[in-house]
């Protein structure tokens, strides 16, 4: 489809994908001193502990600019001839995570927004945090609070970060320069599922996603494979395919495969674990037929890829880290649109694998488009250990746990702690949602093997029991990052306003310390 010139999308010359993957990141460094070109030095300073020295202001200077240290406190000591320092608190000196230099960074890097090189003071955390754990916190909260979608935008007075120097002691930056390498990797990977998910639907369509993939996987080592319209009637693919039927653009599924490193033990090759991935790939969800009401959800809409997205982004970072896992990646992407084609109330699809489901509403099509995927995963040869599906799936989630934190559910609950452990790692939070099967009659149907749509009631938990008909038995936990995927009030720390890129880190988390939940492999 060739855009008209009015639209912003046809005049940008948009390569989102290549060029996060190439240039737009800032360099990261670790140096033993302030580089002198830095406009804005960050000091984490705790609550009790000492104040690192350098800055001229010592705790009772502090203390009377009502300064205390406490999570998420600034101050801004601006000095002539040298570059600012601000002061961040980082709260009780043994309960310094991960999350809170993250917090405090990002805070940091947001107070510092005119200055395109800043460095942070690495605090000695090594009793509470390792430092190559603290420095990769740092990196990521700095990178990602500076994030913007920027194809569209005038520059204006935004400037964007170029180079973040993590400040550390000689003995340290081994430590701070490995931590360095692996925010490299999240940060771009996080960036690109941003771009994607904040990328307009008419611009990014299933096709130009698959375009996008396909360059992400020739620059990070995945093996890749494009299903079109004819591919997926032939695997028989009747979920994505019904929900495409209404589009002008036709649908694509994109299959991603990372395979590791053979692992020698002794004399034998160990195989190693496998896990497969379903992404929700919708590129705008106008609800089809049951088209939603006329409001501000509609603008929403096109991160109803962020699943897939978050996919993306997490499977460009195994070759960096040596992920030892292998893993495939399905994204399902297609829009829902209403039209003269569309699929109609009432009518019945065949997924593939051979179950029928009676649609009673359009807009939950992300279930339908996953059932495909999840089937697909089970088939592989040989069978993944687990499977995980992330999809911005339910209004429902949304309700019920708010914006801070998605759903997790799953019919193996070894695995659904693996996610758990990799959420709370990575500050992207979940809480667990019951797989309750007593609600399982509400997808039951009378003309079909069962409808995609439960009661007025526990509709994430419905959803979810709908996709687990389809994972055949294989250990599966079910992300739904409706609440999460995007932000709609201002930015608050690391989590720039809009696409969130929510599930990226916790994914790559996951995979890397991922360990089969049932002794007994298929
Ligand atoms: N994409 C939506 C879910 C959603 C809602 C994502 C809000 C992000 C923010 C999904 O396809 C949907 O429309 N779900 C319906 C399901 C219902 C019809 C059973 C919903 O949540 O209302
Ligand atoms: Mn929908
Ligand atoms: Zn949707």
């Amino acid at each position: 489809m060739t855009l008209p010139s009015y639209h912003a999308s046809a005049q940008a010359g948009y390569e989102p994908a290549p060029s996060r993957m190439k240039s737009a990141l800032p360099a990261l460094r670790a140096a033993e001193r302030i580089p002198d070109d830095v406009g804005s030095v960050g000091v984490p300073v705790s609550e009790d502990g000492e104040v690192p020295t350098g800055f001229g202001l010592d705790r009772a200077a502090l203390r009377a600019a009502g300064f205390e240290g406490k999570v998420g406190q600034t101050v801004v000591v601006p000095r002539a001839g040298g570059p600012t320092w601000v002061a961040v608190g980082v709260g009780e000196r043994a309960k310094i995570d991960a999350a809170v230099l993250r917090d405090a960074t990002a805070t940091f890097a947001r107070a510092s927004g005119r200055h395109a090189r800043i460095a942070v003071l690495l605090p000695d955390t090594a009793s509470v945090l390792r430092l190559d754990a603290g420095a990769q916190a740092v990196a990521e909260g700095a990178v990602l609070a500076r994030y913007r979608y920027r194809p569209f935008r005038h520059p204006e007075n935004e400037q964007p970060l170029e180079a973040l120097t993590v400040v550390g002691a000689a003995a340290a930056i081994d430590e701070i320069e490995d931590g360095l390498r692996r925010a490299e990797a999240t940060t771009r990977a996080v960036e690109l599922a941003r771009d994607l998910a904040n990328a307009p639907g008419t611009l990014l369509t299933a096709r130009k996603m698959a375009e996008i993939a396909q360059a992400v996987a020739a620059d990070t080592g995945l093996a890749i494979e494009i299903f079109d319209e004819e591919k997926l009637l032939e695997l028989g693919c009747g979920g994505i395919l019904g929900v495409n039927a209404g589009s002008q653009e036709p649908p694509r599924m994109i299959k991603l495969t990372y395979t590791p490193k053979p692992r020698a033990t002794g004399t034998s090759v160990e195989p190693p674990s496998r896990v497969a991935l379903i992404g929700k790939g919708i590129m705008y969800d106008s609800g089809g037929i049951s088209l939603k009401p006329n409001d501000l959800v509609h603008a929403k809409m096109k991160a109803d890829m962020s699943g897939a997205a978050a996919i993306l982004g997490a499977m460009s970072t195994l070759s960096a880290l040596g992920c030892e896992c292998e893993v495939t990646g399905y994204l399902m992407c297609t829009d829902n649109m209403p039209s003269g084609s569309a699929m109609k109330l009432g009518d019945v699809l065949t997924i593939r694998g051979g179950k029928t489901v009676e649609v009673l509403n359009t807009d939950a099509e992300g279930r339908l488009v996953m059932a495909d995927g999840l089937v697909l995963a089970t088939e592989q040869k040989p069978q993944p250990d687990a499977i995980v599906d992330i999809a911005t799936l339910t209004g429902a989630c949304q309700r019920a746990l708010g914006r801070q934190r998605a759903g997790v559910l799953g019919n193996d609950q070894a695995l659904v702690s693996q996610v758990i452990a990799a959420a709370d790692r990575t500050d992207e939070r979940v809480w667990q949602l019951p797989l309750e099967r007593r609600y399982r009659k509400e997808l039951d149907s009378a003309i079909a093997d069962l409808k995609n749509v439960g009661g007025d009631d526990a509709g994430a938990i419905t959803a979810a029991l709908f996709l687990e008909e389809f994972v055949a038995d294989l250990p599966w936990a079910h992300l739904d990052i409706a609440g999460t995927a995007m932000k709609g009030d201002g930015d608050e720390t690391f989590r720039s306003k809009g696409a969130t890129g929510f599930g990226t880190r916790l994914l790559i988390d996951f995979l890397m310390n991922f360990a089969p939940p049932r002794a007994t492999r298929h």
